[in-house]
């Protein structure tokens, strides 16, 4: 798991076929179709653009996020990989990662995503239940999704699925045996998300007039020990709040941004982290799809967003980040970021708590029991 130099690449595809009501991600439906070459092109000028800022970097990962990125067509995958390869030095094993819907027809381009240099796909199974895939919108149904996950499993040595518990009516038992059932179709690594009203979601509106009732926090934190629980036993303990992988299994593109490392962030709405002549740089795309392409097309990149971050900036983005790991942060990084040490009087409390602890080698990491409150944990270590 050294990734002492990692540099990842985030190319984001921000369409979808339908909106997902409990969905805040930057994705959007376009019934008149998607002229993907004007997208190439596109995506062709922010990388240019982009490795001109941050050149000679050797690129560790690659991740195609959404939206669905397997609504592309595998040409246009593989241009946008031929493009990052002309402008950046590729890893000899570089990771590269597209996020898929499990549907069939997006299955039916698996193969021709390996071609193009895809070596890991990560699918948005969502649930085992068609009832609940219903109600969560989802286009698929169970079966669909599984037979998906077999097509990946027989194309990919590495893949992963997605699914969101603490669904409305979801008890800790039917989620257990859920559970259960999708570690047995899982390889080296599963995303567990606990479902998250987001505001201005039709999800929202939903809960807000008492139509859509999610388990209480005690359920919430019963079904989040019954995840623990479970995957541990499997071998798939958490490596990061709702990721978990067998040893080595780890997806090493979201190592870089929970270790604090470097990222370009290509596409609309995509966010970067670019370490510029000894200044971290917060960068963001316009997220609007046709306004970043109109923005790109004139000026050579969408970035709407570029600021350097102050120490103190960095400081707590290390710590947010890093938190959410289970193997935590290396208080001599944060006090050479911050230009301070983390307040030991407060590490004490937080520790005599039980929600943090130190290991043998320094490091400082949340317990278990500290994970279910790790904001309040991060916030008051920051303060
Ligand atoms: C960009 S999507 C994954 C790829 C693909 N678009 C799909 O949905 O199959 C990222 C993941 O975030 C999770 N997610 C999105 N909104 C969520 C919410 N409100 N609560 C919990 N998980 C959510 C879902 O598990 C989803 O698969
Ligand atoms: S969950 Fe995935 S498929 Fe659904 S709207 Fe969000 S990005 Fe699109």
């Amino acid at each position: 798991m050294s990734e002492s130099r990692a540099f990842g690449v985030y190319v984001h595809w921000p369409f979808c076929l339908s909106k997902c009501p409990y969905c805040d991600f930057n994705s959007h439906v376009r019934h008149e179709g998607i002229d993907e070459a004007r997208y190439i092109g596109a995506f062709a000028s922010e990388i240019a653009a982009t490795a001109e800022r941050a050149p000679g970097r050797e690129v560790s990962t690659i991740f195609f996020g959404g939206g669905t990125p397997s609504l592309m067509q595998p040409s246009t995958v593989q241009a946008i990989l031929d493009t990052i390869a002309k402008h950046w030095t590729v890893a000899r094993d570089v990771e590269v990662t597209l996020e898929a819907n499990p549907t069939s027809v997006d299955a039916t381009r698996f193969r021709g995503y390996r071609s193009a240099g895809v070596n890991r796909v990560s699918l948005g199974v969502q649930a085992l239940d068609d009832t609940a895939l219903k109600e969560l919108g989802r286009l698929h149904s169970a079966r669909e999704a599984l037979d998906a996950v077999a097509v990946a499993r027989s194309i990919f040595e590495r893949y992963s699925f997605d699914l969101i518990y603490a669904r409305p009516r979801q008890t800790p038992q039917a989620w257990a045996e859920e559970l259960k059932r999708a570690i047995a179709e899982a390889a080296e690594h599963l995303s567990l998300y606990q479902l998250t009203i987001e505001p201005d979601t039709p999800f929202a509106a939903l809960h807000k007039s008492g139509k859509l009732i999610i388990p209480d926090d005690d359920c919430g934190r019963d079904l989040y020990d019954v995840t623990q629980e479970i995957c541990a036993k499997a071998g798939l303990p958490a490596y990061e709040v709702s990721n978990h992988a067998r040893p080595g299994g780890e997806c090493r593109h979201n190592l870089v941004y929970w270790r604090g490392h470097e990222y370009a962030g290509i596409g609309p709405g995509a966010h970067g982290r670019l370490d510029l002549a000894g200044v971290r740089q917060a960068t963001a795309t316009e997220k609007r799809p046709e306004a970043w392409l109109m923005r790109v097309e004139s000026m050579g990149h969408g970035l709407v967003t570029d600021e350097a971050l102050t120490r103190e900036e960095q400081a707590d983005e290390y710590l947010l980040m890093g938190l959410r790991l289970a193997e935590g942060i290396d208080p001599q990084r944060y006090a050479a970021i911050a230009g301070r040490t983390l307040d030991p009087k407060r590490i004490s409390v937080l520790d005599e708590e039980g929600a943090i602890e130190t290991m043998p080698d320094g490091r400082l990491r949340v317990t278990q029991s500290g994970f279910p409150v790790l904001d309040a944990v991060v916030a008051d270590l920051a303060a």
